[in-house]
């Protein structure tokens, strides 16, 4: 009895180990100890940037105008999700302008004065990388836009009736603002970039090339076939094709003889669960829950999470997004549906009346 309780726990700790690692695998943020490899992967010019063709032109022309003028460029701001390179173009555009980069982040600005103590160490033509810009706080935002636009802040010292403003001057410099949700910052601070670039996921040959990169970096033979494999199980993104090729690597050097064969990103992926789209675990689980308990929906979100144990915020947040992007779920003011790609994907017919449309008419 006691034994029995004990193999319980140990598989439910192994379990949930087990799931937060697979999780890892398919996250599009990166996590600790994650960011050293990857600093070795950044492209460190545009030219060596693979894909987001329009990105790369627009913001070269931004920074070559600006070196032509001998100014710093126009600040930009730099939206899309997790893990398409935002981090690596900021630094870039440092890089290209021969410019310092200081380097901080919205939620490490909690109160105005953070930010004037940033601003008033910066020198002319530095690069002010803000990452998670949506994060900042109220009044650190509002000093923003007007530093981003007279180069010139008010630094209020004290409180009440006796406190003075003090104008502080800054020297002009160009403000990198990356962002995941371009939709929270407020218009007047947006309005202050002189550029958006809008970051897109990426095309399978795009990761194609991006693997085949990292591969030649990190000293890993592989064959196209093998590259093209972990390209489409990549999500449509840089990030998730790194570290799909360095657990590749590892099955083929443990496994196998070392090079990266179609077979052996197949087996390795198959075996950390990532299916040939690219879906994990509890992707699989979400959708499986809708098609084989609910019949394909609608079914509340809640529900849903508590059909495959999971958190409401884990199965909107981590899974539902990329099931929407897939075409596989759609949200619904009744609930959430399978689509009939769905019933496919997990190799089941859909039932006949379950998706005729009339689920969508409210
Ligand atoms: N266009 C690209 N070409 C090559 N590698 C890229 C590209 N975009 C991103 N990467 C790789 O993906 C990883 C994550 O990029 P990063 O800039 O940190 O993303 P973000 O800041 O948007 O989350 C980096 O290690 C980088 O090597
Ligand atoms: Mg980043």
């Amino acid at each position: 009895m006691h034994d029995d309780d004990l193999d319980d726990l140990d598989l439910a700790a192994l379990e949930a180990a087990e799931s937060a690692h697979l999780r890892h695998l398919t996250a599009a943020e990166a996590d600790g100890d994650e960011r050293a490899v990857e600093a070795a992967l950044r492209p460190r010019s545009l030219g060596e940037v693979v894909g987001q063709a329009r990105v790369r032109d627009q913001l070269g022309l931004v920074l070559e105008a600006a070196r032509l003028r001998g100014r710093a460029p126009d600040h930009v701001l730099l939206s899309g999700p997790p893990g398409l390179g935002k981090t690596t173009l900021a630094m870039i555009i440092a890089h290209e302008m021969g410019a310092p980069l200081r380097l901080t982040s919205g939620p490490a600005i909690t109160h105005a004065g953070d930010l004037a103590a940033i601003l008033s160490g910066l020198n002319e033509g530095d690069v002010l990388f803000v990452d998670e810009i949506h994060r900042m706080s109220r009044p650190a935002e509002e000093m923003l836009y007007m530093a981003m636009e007279d180069f010139r802040v008010d630094v209020v010292i004290g409180k009440g009736p006796g406190a003075t403003a003090i104008p502080l001057e800054i020297p002009p410099f160009t403000l990198v603002g990356a962002t995941t949700r371009a939709g929270l910052l407020p218009g007047p601070l947006r309005d202050r970039f002189g550029f958006t670039a809008q970051l897109e996921f990426y095309e399978p040959a795009d990761l194609d090339r991006i693997v085949h990169r990292s591969a030649g970096l990190l000293g890993v033979s592989l064959t196209p076939e093998g590259s093209a494999e972990i390209a489409s199980r990549s999500r449509g993104t840089p990030r998730i094709a790194n570290r799909l090729l360095r657990r590749v690597r590892d099955f083929a050097q443990v496994r196998a003889d070392g090079v990266v064969t179609r077979g052996v990103a197949e087996a390795a992926l198959d075996l950390y669960e990532v299916d040939a789209l690219g879906l994990d675990r509890l992707d699989r689980a979400v959708i499986d829950a809708l098609c084989s308990r609910f019949g394909g929906g609608p079914v509340g979100v809640s529900t849903l999470a508590v059909a495959v144990g999971e958190e409401r915020e884990t199965v909107e947040e981590v899974a539902e997004p990329f099931l929407v992007r897939m075409g596989f779920l759609a949200r619904t003011p009744r609930g959430r549906i399978a689509t009939p790609a769905a019933w496919a994907h997990l190799g089941l017919s859909a039932p006949a009346a379950g998706f005729d449309g009339t689920l969508f008419d409210d």
